[in-house]
């Protein structure tokens, strides 16, 4: 009977070993124990496409992934309203599993380029989403910010991997990283999607007071989407041990963003530390 991958299988390293759908053959499971991956470790992910096409729920994978690439978010951020948060990841499952969708393949590529770009802009598309849903933006609104902030890293797919492994020293950050903006925005230049989320993926590393990059835009000059998932963008990124010499917790990023002077909104900061407590 032949068999399938029913998700995504990674060596213990996070490294993509075979692919959601893929075959699975006798050559290939060998190849898996020389991983280290036995077949009783797997069974859960492996079907038959008897049991596959039987069995599966059409939202049964896509929650499973989803649940696998926030779980960070979810040790990180302890209390969030239930309500809010089921709303929200039910409307990015919808946007992150469109099928035929070429943003889909860019959210492929961002997984494989590297998995913990691939859960950060998950955790900016969930809080933009939340803090988006609290001050009442109606559900179109809503599904363009989810979108722009899925992809507001998608420009990373065009910068040398080996800058990104050593993004914490300062020449590389200048030379390679600070262009993932305009490189972002130049990927969604060559595919049909809303100009709200290339304005977005161009805008998210501006600031209010003029400090930002790519361009040094001033308030008035930015996108109100792009001011919501800086805010994401920049809580994530500092309750995130990957970056800047450890994690901050949610408080101290919160505090962090409410005194930087006047390099975020007021206002939508307020609502994510509401959305916190
Ligand atoms: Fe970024």
């Amino acid at each position: 009977m032949e068999k399938v991958a029913l998700k995504d299988i990674y060596d213990p390293n996070g490294i993509l070993l075979i692919s959601k759908g893929i075959k699975i053959t006798e050559d290939k499971l060998s190849r898996l124990r020389r991983f280290g991956i036995e077949e009783e470790s797997i069974t859960d992910v492996i079907a038959t496409k008897d049991t596959l096409t039987q069995n599966k729920h059409p939202m049964y994978e896509e929650k499973a992934e989803l649940d696998r690439a926030m779980r960070g978010f979810r040790e990180k951020i302890r209390w969030i309203d239930p309500e809010v948060f089921d709303y929200c990841s039910k409307l990015l499952i919808q946007i992150l599993f469109a099928r035929q969708t070429m943003w889909r393949m860019y959210m492929i590529g961002l997984a494989n380029y590297a998995e913990w770009i691939y859960a950060h802009s998950i955790n900016v598309a969930v809080l933009s989403l939340m803090i988006g849903k609290k001050i009442g933006m109606k559900k179109e609104s809503l599904q363009t910010l989810a979108l722009s902030a899925l992809l507001h890293d998608v420009g990373f797919l065009l910068v040398p991997k080996t800058a990104v492994i050593e993004m914490d020293k300062e020449d590389k950050r200048e030379i390679f990283i600070e262009q993932h903006s305009e490189l972002g925005k130049a990927l969604l230049d060559e595919i049909s999607i809303d100009e709200t989320c290339k304005k977005v993926v161009l805008q998210h590393h501006e600031r209010l007071d003029g400090s930002g990059y790519p361009y040094g835009l001033s308030a008035d000059e930015i996108s109100f989407f792009a001011k919501i998932v800086m805010i994401a963008d920049t809580f994530d990124l500092d309750t995130s041990e990957k970056y800047y010499g450890g994690a901050s917790s949610p408080e101290e990023a919160v505090f962090a963003l409410q005194n930087s002077g006047n390099k975020f909104d007021p206002h939508l900061v307020a609502v994510l530390a509401g959305l916190l407590q």
